[in-house]
């Protein structure tokens, strides 16, 4: 089977890595990769968001299945495109990118079918932006309503800080037409929880459960980023907490799907807020998180191929979990998530191959005469299998010890928080 995943990220590596296991591989394509899945992989230098040349490509190369990874091209309707001409692809509709593509619609979406999210309001003009702040009190978390690459979300602490995030998304246009309307909602507290599904009309698998971390510094303190690590599987989700995230959140989802007349077949990831009053909605991405996918995948044993064929076809499928942690520290450029430095040479990763229990997925790094150079915001993902969190933890760091390259930095505590509430339950 000829395969091609669509995007350059570490997620996009990872499920290179994980498809390049299939016996069914006879070749393996990815547009446009990095210098990682170079390595398993042929990249092919076509955009991700150039919809028009891949399809051409996956027509003219023969195609037989393509999976997407970033949700920039299936918001721009890779997937409209590619069936149109019959080709086979995993991920949702642009129509079906919405719940992704638009905070809004999201939000409102969730609304119309009773889906647990924090109250919120919508606004256009950032004067009625600016006195609901007033009134509303803080804290309080700003939204751009389009796709912002996580960059999208201020978390407001300060009267002061709401309207600057007012002044910069709205005024300014920041983010340009994706801030121009906001959503405006209540803050939520509690520990944060990723949950991704495989989705086909109203069949639905969970994958693992994780936990991502979205603030760019330790303790979570500085600006939301894509995500600066991540873990399998996350403790805080427990059996109960699990039943009411399918009962109140998943199938409440498909079925609004339904009732709206739109189908919806890919990844579905649910960014939850565990709350004191059950687990809230934060988002919906129509795709896997990154870096989630990263722990997640390594926890799939078997076929993924395979798997994600037969899910396509609608046929019953089972996952085979690995029992083992997993977890990711993100190495990230200096300027990283504002304006990351890029051409810097990357050393160590030769060494870092060769440890046993450790994956290394590329994400912006490529390769110009045999050496390795950092590109883009979050450079590699370090990951690590331990027999629990606190093994996964200490092997992941061991490994991003022996990388270097000028301005990487990274967060200390991926994991911590985890591992304190297991030890806590456990009574030590
Ligand atoms: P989102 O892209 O909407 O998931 O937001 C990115 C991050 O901002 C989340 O992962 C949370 O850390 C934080 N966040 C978003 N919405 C809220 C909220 N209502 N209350 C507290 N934190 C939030
Ligand atoms: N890590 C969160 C995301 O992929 O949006």
């Amino acid at each position: 089977m000829k395969v091609l995943v669509v995007g350059n990220g570490g997620r996009e590596h990872a499920i290179a890595w994980k498809l390049s296991q299939s016996p069914l591989i006879k070749a393996l394509y990815c547009a446009k990769g990095n210098a990682g899945t170079s390595k398993i992989a042929r990249n092919i230098p076509i955009e991700p968001t150039d919809i028009k040349t891949l399809a051409d490509f996956a027509q003219r190369e023969g195609i037989d299945f393509t999976v997407v990874g970033p949700e920039a091209p299936l918001c721009a309707g890779l997937v409209d495109e590619f069936e149109r001409r019959g080709l086979r692809v995993f991920g949702p509709s642009q129509k079906a990118s919405m719940l992704e593509g638009s905070k809004v619609f999201a939000k409102e979406f969730m609304q119309r079918h009773g889906i647990p999210t924090a109250e919120f309001h919508v606004f256009e003009d950032p004067q009625k932006a600016r006195n609901f702040v007033k009134d509303f009190g803080v804290p309080v978390v700003i939204k751009a309503d389009g796709l912002a690459s996580g960059k999208g979300v201020v978390v407001c602490k300060s009267q002061e800080e709401a309207m600057q995030a007012i002044e910069r998304l709205m005024v300014r246009k920041s983010l340009g037409e994706a801030g121009s309307r906001v959503v405006i909602e209540e803050y939520l507290e509690g520990e944060e929880a990723s949950y991704i599904v495989l989705l086909n009309g109203d069949r639905y698998l969970p994958l693992p459960t994780s936990q991502d971390h979205k603030r760019l510094l330790d303790g979570d303190m500085g600006p939301n980023t894509g995500g600066m690590g991540a873990y399998s599987p996350n403790p805080f989700v427990d059996e109960d907490t699990e039943k009411a995230i399918r009962e109140q959140i998943v199938e409440r989802v498909i079925e609004g799907l339904k009732r709206e007349g739109i189908y919806y077949r890919g990844f579905l990831y649910v960014g939850l807020m565990l709350t004191h009053r059950g687990p809230k909605v934060l988002e919906f991405n129509v795709r896997l998180g990154d870096p989630e996918a990263q722990p997640l995948l390594m926890r799939l044993r078997g076929d993924f191929l395979q798997t994600l064929l037969d899910f396509y076809e609608g046929k019953d499928i089972s996952l085979d979990i690995d029992p083992r942690h997993t977890l990711c520290v993100v190495l990230a450029s200096k300027g990283y998530p504002e304006k990351p430095e890029d051409g810097k040479e990357i050393l160590g990763l030769e060494e870092v191959e060769k440890l046993e229990d450790i994956v290394l997925f590329h994400a912006g790094t490529e390769e110009r005469n045999g050496k390795i150079y950092t590109r883009g915001g979050r450079v590699l993902n370090v990951c690590a299998w331990g027999r629990d969190l606190q093994e996964a933890r200490e092997r992941a760091y061991k490994a991003v010890e022996k990388i270097r390259f000028e301005g990487m930095h990274y967060r200390r505590d991926i994991g911590l928080r985890g591992i304190r509430s297991l030890t806590e339950r456990k009574g030590f």
